[in-house]
């Protein structure tokens, strides 16, 4: 196991559009200070962004953890909530079930978590119906020598 550098924990309130999108712009301040290269941390801020967002959308509350390594950035986002089904069904991009208020404030174009996966050097994503839904992200950091 490589040697945490940093681990910091993020409230997310579901439903609090006004919040939205804030716990992934305070991460991406940390990442940029930490001297982190940009393209890293844009892919992080997709991931966490995306995810921040589904929390918002989709479930009561979660924690996003961020966790640097010497070798990794890791984002692990736990929340209580519905939980999803079916999970190979919500990563198709396009599958939504954003109501129509959301689509009017231009999110759930059902790309969420397929670009996660993208962006991530990987993603699991574990969930319980009626529980909550837990996403593991992880993006290796240009290591040399
Ligand atoms: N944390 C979550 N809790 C419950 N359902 C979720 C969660 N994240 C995603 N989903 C489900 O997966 C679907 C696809 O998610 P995503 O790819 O982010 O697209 P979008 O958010 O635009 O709908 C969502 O519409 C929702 O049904
Ligand atoms: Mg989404």
């Amino acid at each position: 196991m490589p040697a945490e550098l940093l681990r910091e924990e993020f409230f997310i309130q579901g439903r609090n559009f006004e919040k939205a999108g804030e716990v992934s712009s305070e991460i991406k301040t940390i990442l940029r200070d930490l001297g982190i290269d940009p393209p890293t941390v844009r892919r992080l801020v997709i991931v966490a962004f995306e995810g921040e967002m589904n929390v918002v959308m989709y479930a009561e509350r979660g924690v996003l953890t961020l966790i640097l390594t010497e070798e990794d950035i890791v984002l692990e986002i736990k929340d209580e909530g519905p939980g999803i089904e079916d999970i190979e069904l919500a990563m198709k991009e396009g599958y939504s079930t954003a109501s129509d208020e959301m689509r009017e404030m231009g999110f759930g174009f059902g790309m969420g978590l397929s670009n996660m996966k993208k962006n991530a050097d990987e993603l699991r994503i574990e969930s319980e119906v009626g529980k909550g839904t837990s996403v593991f992200a992880r993006i290796s950091l240009n290591t040399h020598g």
